[in-house]
């Protein structure tokens, strides 16, 4: 049994507007539900748990009727950092052999994508998607550059990031002293790589953008645009 938590309890600030960017509509749609269709198609994720804000909770079942997701189990409301809101979905789960972690704003992940990811935590304990780095990155010190740092060695972190749920609790458990410490955990792995724990990372593709800022749901658009039309 694998367990999906898709967090989407934020208040999209950057993005800015009057709504959440997660339900802001793409193509007929808010953005969440796209999302969460994903997880309807793919094999490997039998029930997702869907953190929101806590006004949004009562009226979530109703769209998720209206939009046919079968796999939504639970709504729960979110905490006040991306963190605490997976912590939240976390407490919801009672019984899972793999968990997947997914931002409610990265519609653009495949059911493929999910269920490799899934399917390399089943087989080792932990795995994250990641995307290559088209840009070269620098080190930079006071406004000098220190060096170039090895373009083959970077990714960039995308979600899901699964684990097997026993690992997930165990680094949750240790969040409060970590933000005591006013380190900011800005995804799962950062605390599993704490434990000590080894993660494979899984290859996926640039396209599976986190909608953070304005520039993006034109980039969104186009992206739902090509999908529909290579179908
Ligand atoms: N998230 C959450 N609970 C929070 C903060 C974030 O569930 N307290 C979720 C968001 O809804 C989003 C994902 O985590 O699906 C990634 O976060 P981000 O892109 O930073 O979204 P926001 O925090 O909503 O945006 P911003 O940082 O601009 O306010
Ligand atoms: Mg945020």
């Amino acid at each position: 049994m694998n367990v999906a938590i898709v967090v989407a309890a934020g208040k999209g600030t950057r993005l800015g507007g009057e709504r959440p960017k997660q339900f802001l509509e793409l193509g007929g749609a808010p953005i969440l539900i796209h999302t969460l269709k994903q997880f309807e198609r793919c094999r490997e994720v039998d029930e997702v748990i869907v953190v929101l804000p806590a006004d949004q909770t009562a009226g979530f079942q109703s769209l998720a009727q209206r939009f046919e997701l079968k796999k939504v189990s639970r709504a729960v409301p979110g905490g006040d950092t991306r963190a605490q809101s997976v912590q939240r979905g976390l407490a919801a789960i009672t019984n899972a052999d793999t968990v997947a972690v997914h931002d409610g704003v990265r519609p653009f992940v495949t059911p493929e994508e999910i269920d490799r990811t899934v399917q390399a935590a089943k087989a080792t304990g932990a795995a994250i998607l990641v995307a290559p780095v088209a840009d070269t990155i620098k080190a930079v010190q006071s406004g000098r550059i220190d060096h170039t740092v090895a373009r083959s060695q970077l990714r960039r972190a995308l979600t899901p990031q699964c684990f097997q749920f026993e690992v997930l609790k165990q680094a949750y458990g240790r969040l409060a002293d970590i933000e005591a410490e006013e380190i900011e955990v800005t995804d799962d792995s950062a605390l599993v790589e704490r434990l000590g724990v080894e993660i494979v990372a899984v290859e996926g593709s640039a396209r599976n953008i986190k909608i953070t800022g304005p520039e993006d749901l034109a980039l969104a658009e186009m992206i739902l645009t090509s999908v529909v039309s290579s179908q």
